[in-house]
């Protein structure tokens, strides 16, 4: 039995917090009955679950893509105001995937693609402390207090950032060119940040997530991740999801680090420390 979400994020239907809004909005039916509360499993064998009246079958194959996504590109499925999206860019992709999070219509780099609602769930949720780096070029000189302040945490939206890296990497025609990794992902985080120290990003570009590299790929270009790419995403598993335990598997020692990871998860983000 799975729940009814993450059957619909595995076939690739959308995400698994997408895919609770279509059930939310009545569009999805398991065994010819709408189902619009959260929680109902269904038997991937014997349940017959439709999507606007469609079947839904969870037999296809994952696809992981790395895409470098340009600027003007709004990071969505489709969007109603016409803008392009970037699923523009990929077309040539039989399989329905969606993008893993976002980045905004304003900055250019690294953006994964999947159909896998597992591996988009590990990457998205915050306990999962995702590393991500930028490359901002922002206005004007920065001095050393400025990037000790952004390394430290600086208030956006009325909450300190977590602790970032952050590096001067050059100069631009604007500036400073600045290396900053972060483990969070707030709307707009980056350029809020620099905001807050008194700088405007001019460009902003995703160089790296979750250990993957844009190297090289050309703008608006697009490749399938290799298998050593993707054996290192589904590690994040490991590193701090609760995925085992709430499938109630043996999980011994992993299981204490899970317990701490989220202490300190539930600590950082100031939650109540309630498990979904
Ligand atoms: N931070 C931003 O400001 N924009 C992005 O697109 C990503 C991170």
């Amino acid at each position: 039995m799975v729940r009814l979400q993450k059957y619909l994020a595995d076939a690739g239907v959308a995400s698994r917090r997408a895919s609770e809004k279509l059930i939310a909005e009545g569009r999805v039916s398991v065994n010819g009955e709408t189902v619009r509360e959260m929680g109902v499993q269904v038997d991937e064998n014997y349940d017959i679950v439709e999507f606007d009246g469609e079947v839904v079958r969870n037999t296809t194959k994952k696809e992981y893509i790395m895409l470098n996504k340009p600027v003007g590109f709004i990071t969505t499925v489709s969007d109603d105001k016409d803008r392009p999206t970037v699923m523009e860019l990929v077309s040539d992709i039989s399989t329905r995937i969606y993008p893993v999070g976002r980045l905004d219509y304003d900055t250019e780099g690294l953006l994964l693609l999947t159909n896998d609602g597992d591996l988009t769930y590990r990457i998205t949720h915050p306990k999962h402390d995702i590393e991500k780096t930028y490359v901002a070029e922002v206005t004007g000189d920065i001095s050393m207090d400025t990037i000790t302040q952004l390394r430290r945490g600086v208030e956006v939206d009325g909450v300190k950032t977590s602790p970032a890296q952050v590096e001067v990497v050059g100069a631009t025609q604007y500036g400073t060119k600045v290396e900053i990794t972060i483990h969070e992902g707030r709307n707009r985080q980056v350029r809020k940040m620099f905001e807050a120290v008194g700088c405007i990003v001019k460009k902003l570009r995703r160089t790296r997530e979750a250990g993957l590299n844009l190297g090289h790929l050309p703008l608006g270009k697009w490749r399938k991740l290799s298998e050593s790419e993707i054996n290192m995403l589904k590690k994040i598993d490991i590193e701090g999801s609760n995925k085992k335990s709430r499938k109630g598997r043996a999980f011994d020692g992993t299981k204490k680090q899970f317990k701490a990871h989220s202490r300190n998860s539930n600590r950082k983000n100031n939650t109540t420390g309630r498990k979904r």
